[in-house]
């Protein structure tokens, strides 16, 4: 099962933000889409939102694609993107990468630095594990009352050849946080995600740790991040209404891809069997 991660904020105004960490997304893919080779060389892309002046990307840095600078946050300067789960002979070639991006974009009037780093990685056919980067520094969110604000977000990373004889390629959920939306009007966000293998693309909500699920819970224990009014199609659209202006909520979602392999997905309480290579991503939102 592939999984690529994809955080994003929906805000309502804007507001100085006190935290620093703002969502992000994970996701990997053989360098070239025909290799067949053992190991194979895999690209991992990691995309992050801060909060600007928390972190901070000058125009000049963006124009020299510089590192972040992470003033304070000093364990930025050596976090990596550690194996979380399934490691070992699971995960053989994997070299956890730095965290720390290059700038990408800044912008004053949202209150957001964005940077992106890519790594080459060695893997191996068969390798299936989960690398993630856990940290504090997430906003406050109403909902929740963990004082650490702790984020989690991981990819699996799934090397097992596809039926068509290629090594897969996990889906792409191009979703940037914060999202802004208005009070009291219902808005439709869909999530604009692609796959490089053109497979069937599916979305629900993350459940459990290994999908980071707990962090910022949607289904068991209690809706605490969600809105009180947001539904999530499996054709990965977002509903939502906010109700309190400046409110922030997480969401995480799955993004699944379907091949021609039998599994299950699942959406509230259905559960159905369909042919796939599961893929699943998930992503955290929350809203203001
Ligand atoms: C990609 O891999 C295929 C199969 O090994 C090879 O024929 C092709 O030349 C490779 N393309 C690039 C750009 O390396
Ligand atoms: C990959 O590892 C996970 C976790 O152990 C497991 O649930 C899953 O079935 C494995 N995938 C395959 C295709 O075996
Ligand atoms: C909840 O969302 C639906 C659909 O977006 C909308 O029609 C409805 O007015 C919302 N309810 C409230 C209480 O905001
Ligand atoms: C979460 O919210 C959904 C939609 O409102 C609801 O169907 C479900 O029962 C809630 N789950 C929990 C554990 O509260
Ligand atoms: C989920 O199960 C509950 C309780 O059995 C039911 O009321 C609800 O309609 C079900 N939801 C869906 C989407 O099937
Ligand atoms: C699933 O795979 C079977 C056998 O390969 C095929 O007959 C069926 O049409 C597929 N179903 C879907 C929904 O792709």
């Amino acid at each position: 099962m592939l999984v690529t991660l994809i955080s994003f904020v929906i805000l309502f105004t804007y507001q100085v933000a006190a935290f620093h960490f703002l969502g992000g997304t994970i996701t990997w893919r053989p360098e070239n889409i025909s290799a067949s080779g053992n190991p194979v060389k895999i690209i991992i892309i990691q995309t992050y939102s801060w909060t600007d002046g928390r972190i901070v990307c000058t125009p000049t840095a963006i124009a020299n694609s510089n590192l972040i600078n992470y003033r304070t946050y000093s364990t930025l300067a050596t976090d990596t993107l550690k194996c979380l789960s399934n490691c070992g002979s699971t995960s053989s070639g994997y070299i956890p990468p730095l965290i720390r991006p290059i700038c990408t974009d800044q912008s004053t009037l949202v209150g957001t630095v964005v940077g992106q780093r890519s790594d080459i990685e060695w893997l191996y056919l068969n390798d299936n594990f989960t690398v993630g980067y856990t940290d504090n520094g997430w906003r406050p969110l109403p909902t929740i009352t963990d004082a650490t604000y702790q984020w989690c977000l991981s990819t699996n990373i799934n090397l097992y050849l596809r039926t068509d004889g290629y090594y897969n390629t996990a889906p792409v959920a191009t979703v940037m946080s914060p999202i802004n939306i208005p009070q009291n009007v219902p808005q439709t966000i869909p999530i604009p995600v692609s796959d490089a293998n053109g497979d069937n693309v599916r979305c629900r909500w993350s459940e459990g740790a290994t999908e980071c699920g707990l962090v910022f819970p949607t289904v068991g224990g209690g809706n605490y991040s969600l809105p009180s009014n947001i539904t999530l199609s499996s054709d990965c659209i977002i509903v939502v209404t906010g109700d309190i202006i400046d409110n922030w909520y997480a969401i995480t979602v799955m993004i699944a891809e379907f091949e021609n392999r039998k599994s299950q997905f699942h959406t509230g309480n259905h559960t159905q069997v369909m042919n796939m290579t599961s893929v699943d991503s998930r992503f955290l939102d929350p809203k203001y």
